[in-house]
């Protein structure tokens, strides 16, 4: 299984950010990398994304709506992310089940709702700093397995502790292993584990290498191409 490299451009980008896609496709022609690439630019950007990524990189949503259309304004739905040119979708990120008080319910009817579309749902989970510091990460983690994964089909999933995210702290090495592990065990081989929070050029080769770690979510250093094709490069070969 390629490890995969996804970055979330959060609610960050404007049209003159293609120029990033294109040189990154540009790079990532000129040497091609051992893992597979995934950007996920805000949704005003991904029609336009797809013409210039020239099949050398994947393109995702960062949330859908349930329903395949309706009466929500101001929603997308998995069919629009598909119509539109995405593969994948980030489902139940932890800035929005905070910020809009997504539930592991929600957060499964949407991983459903991208499988249906024919889209490949990347369901974020991670624990908050009052649950590592308690020593409850491990079953926080595995209540959010439980309430958030559909029944079977094609998913990935992204550990990223709140606590990680934006903020240039990670676990140690073993900690990532260890809750890798716990969901390796739920989800079986065949589906990718991502680590997300923080990775950076700097400790991305050490946290790639680590057992059970099929790829990275990385948030901001995915931005520009000098700090996203560095971690790109980090990639371990798995196949
Ligand atoms: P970060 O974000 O890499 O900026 O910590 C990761 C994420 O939120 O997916």
């Amino acid at each position: 299984m390629r490890q995969l490299i996804a970055g979330n451009w959060k609610m960050y980008g404007l049209r003159q950010s293609l120029a990033e896609i294109a040189a990154l496709v540009r790079a990532l022609e000129a040497a091609p990398p051992v893992a597979d690439v995934l950007v996920c630019p805000p949704a005003t950007l991904l029609a336009a994304s797809v013409g210039v990524s020239k099949g050398a990189l994947s393109l995702g949503g960062q949330d859908c709506h349930s329903q395949p259309d309706g009466p929500c304004t101001g929603d997308v739905s998995a069919e629009m992310l598909a119509d539109a040119g995405a593969q994948f979708v980030i489902v139940g990120h932890s800035e929005r089940r905070a910020a809009h008080l997504e539930t592991s319910e929600h957060v499964r009817a949407k991983a459903e709702a991208a499988q249906r579309a024919g889209l490949t749902p990347i369901i974020c989970i991670g624990e908050k700093l009052a649950d590592r510091d308690a020593g409850t990460a491990e079953n926080i983690v595995a209540a959010q397995l439980d309430d958030s994964l559909p029944a079977g089909g094609d998913y990935c999933i992204a550990y990223e502790p709140v606590w990680a995210i934006g903020t240039g702290r990670t676990p140690k090495n073993q900690e990532i292993e260890a809750i890798h592990r716990l969901i390796r065990n739920r989800i079986g081989a065949s589906r990718r584990i991502l680590y997300g929070g923080s990775v950076k050029p700097e400790n991305a080769r050490e946290i790639l290498s680590l057992a059970d770690v099929d790829g990275a979510l990385v948030g901001g250093a995915s931005l520009t191409v000098s700090s996203f094709l560095p971690i790109i490069e980090a990639a371990q070969r798995r196949d």
